[in-house]
This record gives C-alpha cells, structure tokens and sequence, in this order.
C-alpha cells in the first residue's frame, strides 16, 4: 500500500505515481479496455492453454489491469495473485471476478512489481503483460529480482511489453513509423497522444537491455518472440 512508501530508504522508486497514462482515471481505462485487442478473453485462454495452467497452480499477475488473464487462469484452475497500483483497474477486476464466479481464487492487491509481498510459498507461473515499461530500467532488474524469488524452480515466467528491437541508429523513423499504425482513436486510449506519451515519459526500453536483465535475475530464455520491432513476448524459465 502507498503507506509502505513511507518505511523505504528515500532512495527508492514510488512505483505509485502514474508516469505517462493514468490507469486511476476512469475514463481512461474505460477508453484503454475499449480500444485495446492485446487482452481479450480470447487471447487469454491461449495463453492460460499455451502456458498449461491447471487446477492445484498458483499464479502471480503483476499489473493484473482489468483482470481478464486473472480471470481465465482461474477458470481454468488456477490460484491467483492479481497485483496493480491502479485501485480503478483492481476495482474493475474484481467485479469482472464476481461475474465470472472465480472471486474465491483470485487474491487481488493494491501493490507493484516493487512493493508486493509474497506471503505464499513460491508460484508455478508469474505473467505480466504491458506493465514492466512503467519501471526505468535499473528497477524493473530489482522488479525481476523480485520475480525470480517469487517463482519456483523451473516455474515460468510470461513477459509481454513495449520492447524495441530495431536497430537503434534508426530509432526516429521506427518511433513515427509505429505510432502511425498503431493509433486506432481520436480520442483517448491508443490515440496519437497515448502513444507520444508512451515514448517521451514511460520506459520501454530496447530487447537487449531487457534479454540480458532477464538472465542477471536468474532466468533461461525459453522463447523469445520480437512481434514486431517494437513489440515482444519472453517465455522464460527460472534457472
Ligand atoms: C497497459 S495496462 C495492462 C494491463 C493488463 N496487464 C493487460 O494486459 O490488459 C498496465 C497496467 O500496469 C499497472 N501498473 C503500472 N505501474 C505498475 C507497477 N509498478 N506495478 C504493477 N502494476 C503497475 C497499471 O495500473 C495498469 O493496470
């Protein structure tokens, strides 16, 4: 809770504070859920299926959002850790979790990637999906740290992002290039400007600065999937 802030050196990041779009808004996520396609129940059994999640597992969603994988890991059997700064996205989630009947399995938190305690023992499988770039780069290592201490041995963990794998000298016309396609509203949630922001406040951060935090925090690269250039998904596996 933000109250925690309070008990860490004066050094350390205040994971709270929204940079770039505001997820406490309500209108915002109204918008962002309307025009997203990148969490869909659909897409969120596929990877519930893809990451063969069955009743006795145990699962952690950092930056859970609206709660739509939450919801179909539990479904499917699973028992969840749904995680979120954002008390807007956590309220939703809960609802969604009332309506799907999956309440009792799902454990929701008012935490991030830096302040969630895990009291449980370790977790079979941590997902997170377009949340990590909210960290700059030396604390999302301290937020894969974390992971790495949360998962079991040979547990996996699911990272999906804006992650930039073009050649760097070239990051201009690749920037312009991927906020011209990707806009799909005028208005706000994936409009021209969610995007802008997207690149001059958040923390997207290129594959190979993340490839090699992945394995200084302890984990084997499974998969590594570049979308497309500014786009990535790591399947990987505690070492
Ligand atoms: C773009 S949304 C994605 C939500 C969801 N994972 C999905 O795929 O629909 C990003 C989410 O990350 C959350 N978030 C931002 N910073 C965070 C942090 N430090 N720790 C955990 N969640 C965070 C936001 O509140 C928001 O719900």
């Amino acid at each position: 809770m933000i109250s925690d802030m309070a008990k860490r050196p004066a050094w350390f990041y205040n994971e709270y504070q929204q940079i770039g779009t505001d997820f406490e808004d309500p209108a915002q996520v109204a918008t962002y859920y309307r025009n997203q396609t990148s969490s869909t129940t659909e897409s969120e059994q596929a990877l519930v299926a893809q990451l063969n999640i069955r009743p006795g597992h145990t699962v952690i969603d950092f930056g859970c959002g609206a709660g739509t994988f939450a919801i179909q890991a539990a479904l499917a059997g699973g028992r969840v850790e749904a995680v979120d700064i954002s008390q807007t996205m956590l309220t939703n989630a809960q609802k969604q979790a009332v309506a799907a009947g999956v309440q009792t399995q799902i454990q929701f938190h008012q935490a991030g990637f830096l302040t969630y305690e895990h009291k449980a023992a370790p977790v079979d499988v941590i997902v997170t999906k377009l949340a990590l770039h909210h960290l700059p780069d030396f604390w999302k290592l301290a937020a894969l740290l974390r992971m790495a201490a949360m998962l079991k041995q040979g547990g996996s963990l699911y990272l999906q992002d804006v992650i930039y794998s073009f050649n760097p000298v070239e990051y201009r016309p690749h920037i312009q290039a991927w906020i011209e396609q990707a806009v799909v509203t005028d208005d706000a949630g994936w409009a021209r400007r969610d995007f802008e922001t997207h690149v001059r406040e958040e923390y997207s951060t290129f594959s190979w600065i993340l490839e090699g935090m992945l394995q200084r925090a302890g984990f084997k690269i499974i998969e590594a999937e570049p979308v497309s250039s500014v786009w990535a998904v790591y399947l990987c596996q505690k070492v």
